[in-house]
């Protein structure tokens, strides 16, 4: 049976801070920010909002759209990695909130439970409910995945540039208008590490960004090594000789903690693609230096990172391999479209490579390529840490939703944020009733309860 993506919509705070304000604020150089790492604006919450109402604005969203009742979804899962609770789970506060439109206990025969590895559950959510589909077990009615997270770091970190927030919903069905996964192909990897986490209580992570960057690129080239062969074995794809699985990809879409990450990552596994085929030659006469090779045969990540000449030549290489017109085809073509959207919105945690992949529709869209057919490859991180790499394909009915994207519509009516207000809701010093916006037609929290008896009970309106 087919199972994959009918329609996706997205939740985006209303609120950002600009990358100029911000790294005047910080000292810093905005061109950093801006070309460095490509972010240009950071969505921010309200202090009426949490990830479970952006969560929910996305799923009111998309159900509105496509006028589905409770009765159409059979499944309902959260993926986010800003869970404000240890045993509650977030989609139970979904559900209430959506009962508030529909009716209490509208969705009393829903299942589904909130997921967490990170900035990948997103990706098992997706493939547990495809498999749902599949497994015939959804007699006709949908899931909806939504991946929600506040991606927020400790004022004055490194992190602090590549925050952002908001919700990205997934409808599945069995006759999906916009992406059927292919099957049989879905490969993951996973390893104990700590290069991001949060420990109980804390509200921002720790982070070791450096070694972040690295372990991503690491577990998402593993992840991919498992589906080459997984696509060769349940013949997806028939590889000829001088070819990489990449180039059976019309599209790759990666997990984007900031939109340069993606192209960083994109460089470093074509780079390790291409080093094994007849082209790389002609490459490397191109680049015109040598590929240099850390000291440490160890090859650890640390031993890597502590090797500062084999950095500076690395990084010089990585250049000069981005600048070849080889490797600037497969950028443009592949994956350009779907980095746009980042930077204007910033880190989504879990919800970034799907906020990519609808920028990727979007603006190929636009650009007038008929992307029926195309195949969309999807790199996966999640830090602690775990990578998953699957695949899907454009259906024929594409254009029935992504005609009407528009994203910069989606984002007119916000407000930009002085860095005072932005530090005020950083640091959590206004209550909900003190929020910066009014908003019409969305849910907002009303209180958090402190009393000894329903401490962190959290309640929730839908403003009309
Ligand atoms: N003008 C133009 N470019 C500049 C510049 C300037 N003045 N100054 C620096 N740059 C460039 C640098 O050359 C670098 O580019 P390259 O990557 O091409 O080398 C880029 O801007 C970033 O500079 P640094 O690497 O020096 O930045 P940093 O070390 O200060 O911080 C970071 C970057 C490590 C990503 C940090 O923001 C961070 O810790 N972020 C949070 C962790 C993270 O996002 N990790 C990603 C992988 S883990 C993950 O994906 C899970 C998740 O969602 C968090």
């Amino acid at each position: 049976m087919t199972a994959g993506i009918d329609d996706i919509a997205i939740y985006i705070p209303r609120l950002y801070i600009d990358a100029e304000d911000f790294a005047k604020a910080r000292g810093l150089d905005p061109v950093k920010l801006q070309k460095g790492l490509g972010v240009s604006q950071m969505a921010i919450v309200d202090s009426n909002q949490d990830p479970a109402i952006l969560a929910a604005n996305a799923c009111l969203k998309i159900m509105q759209k496509n006028k589905l009742s409770p009765d159409d979804i059979g499944r309902l899962y959260v993926s986010t990695e800003s869970a404000f609770d240890e045993s509650k789970a977030m989609n139970s506060y979904v559900i209430g909130m959506l009962e508030q439109v529909y009716g209490q206990g509208t969705f009393e025969h829903c299942g589904g439970i909130e997921t967490k590895f990170a900035c990948v559950s997103g990706s098992y959510a997706l493939y547990d409910n495809t498999n749902w589909i599949r497994a015939g077990e959804a007699e006709g009615k949908h899931a909806l995945v939504v991946v929600s997270d506040i991606a927020k770091y400790d004022m004055g970190s490194s992190g602090e540039m590549t925050q952002g927030a908001g919700a990205v919903v997934m409808l599945l069905n069995d006759e999906p208008r916009l992406l059927q996964f292919d099957p049989k192909v879905t490969a993951t990897s996973i390893k104990d590490e700590y290069d991001f986490y949060r420990p109980f209580g804390k509200e921002t992570p720790i982070v070791h960004g450096q070694y972040s960057n690295m372990l991503y690129m690491i577990q998402v080239r593993k992840a991919l090594e498992s589906y080459k062969k997984k696509v060769v074995s349940s013949g997806l794809v028939k590889m000829e000789p001088g070819e990489t699985i990449l180039d059976h990809m019309d599209y790759i879409n990666m997990h984007l903690p900031y939109s340069n990450m993606g192209k960083k990552a994109l460089a470093y596994l074509v780079r390790h693609e291409w080093r094994q085929l007849p082209r790389w030659k002609r490459i490397l006469t191109e680049i015109g230096i040598e590929e240099p090779i850390p000291k440490d045969p160890r090859g650890t990540i640390e031993s890597v990172l502590g090797d500062e000449e084999f950095m500076t030549k690395d990084h010089e290489f990585t250049k000069l391999f981005t600048k070849t017109q080889e490797y600037q085809e497969v950028f443009e073509s592949k994956l350009a479209s779907s980095l746009i959207a980042s930077t204007m919105i910033g880190n989504l945690y879990t919800a970034s490579l799907y906020l990519g992949f609808r920028s990727s529709l979007e603006y190929e869209y636009q650009k007038g390529v008929d992307l029926e057919g195309k195949r969309v490859g999807f790199g996966s991180y999640g830090s602690g840490s775990s990578a998953m790499v699957f695949s899907g394909v454009i259906q024929p009915e594409y254009k029935e939703i992504v005609k009407n994207m528009n994203l910069v519509a989606e984002l007119e009516d916000r407000r930009r944020l002085t860095l005072e207000e932005y530090e005020l809701l950083h640091e959590n010093r206004l209550t909900p009733d003190k929020s910066m916006l009014h908003s019409k037609k969305e849910f907002v929290l009303v209180d958090v309860k402190t009393d000894a008896e329903s401490r962190g009970e959290r309640r929730y309106s839908f403003n009309e």
